[in-house]
């Protein structure tokens, strides 16, 4: 298993590490955290069940075996506080990824998501062979993760207007696209190894 550990400018330690098999239960309260925070950056609005859980988790591990998606969890003392997850296109498309990453309230701010998105592009770069394009979306409110991305070099490609409603609101949502090879760490990433 892919298992890198980071300690953060405040010192905090974390391990990012691939899921495994039996942690659905740990998943499925991480990714319900966000069901409650107003504007949290992500689409989720409905919590999730164990068994809808158990479910994705199946669907990630079977697409990491068939080297379709590659995901590193960042945990912290035993909890999972981060999740990052980037999956290949299939077909004509399969030149190109896409990339979501989300942390809970506690970790950001400290160059995590920044850490975690590295080390994910750099997994994915690796197994993903003949990969050229990594592609995601934000919301256009949300400043932090367009910051991050813009930091590690994606450029805005389109806009949906009106993309999201959240209550009575809309929220507009920017897709943003990074052409490979990117700079990682101060070295040119390798392509397709
Ligand atoms: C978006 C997210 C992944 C960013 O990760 P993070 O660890 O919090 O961000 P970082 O600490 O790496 O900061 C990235 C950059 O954003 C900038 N930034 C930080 N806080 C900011 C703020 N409140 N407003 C604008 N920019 C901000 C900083 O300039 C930083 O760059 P720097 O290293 O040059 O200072 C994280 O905040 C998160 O998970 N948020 C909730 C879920 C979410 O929005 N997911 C993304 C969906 S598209």
């Amino acid at each position: 298993m892919v298992r890198f550990e980071h300690v953060t400018s405040d010192g905090t330690e974390l391990v990012f590490r691939e899921p495994v098999k039996g942690e659905a239960k740990a998943l499925m309260s991480f990714i319900n955290s966000f069901v409650d925070e107003p504007m949290s950056g992500l689409l989720i609005d409905k919590k999730v069940s164990l068994r809808g859980e158990e479910k994705w988790l199946e669907s990630r591990l079977d697409e990491m075996r068939s080297r379709s998606t590659v995901m590193l969890l960042a945990e912290r003392d035993g909890r999972v506080v981060g999740s990052c997850h980037m999956t290949r296109l299939p077909w004509k498309h399969s030149h190109r990824a896409d990339i979501g990453v989300a942390l809970k309230l506690e970790i950001r701010g400290k160059g995590v998501g920044e850490a975690l998105m590295r080390r994910t592009m750099d997994l994915g770069i690796r197994r993903f062979r003949g990969l050229e394009t990594v592609e995601l979306s934000a919301f256009a409110y949300n400043d932090r993760a367009l910051a991050l991305y813009k930091k590690l070099g994606f450029e805005e490609c389109a806009r949906i207007p009106r993309s999201a409603k959240e209550g009575r609101t809309y929220f507009d949502e920017v897709l943003m696209r990074l052409d490979l090879p990117y700079v990682s760490r101060g070295r040119k990433s390798m392509r397709g190894r």
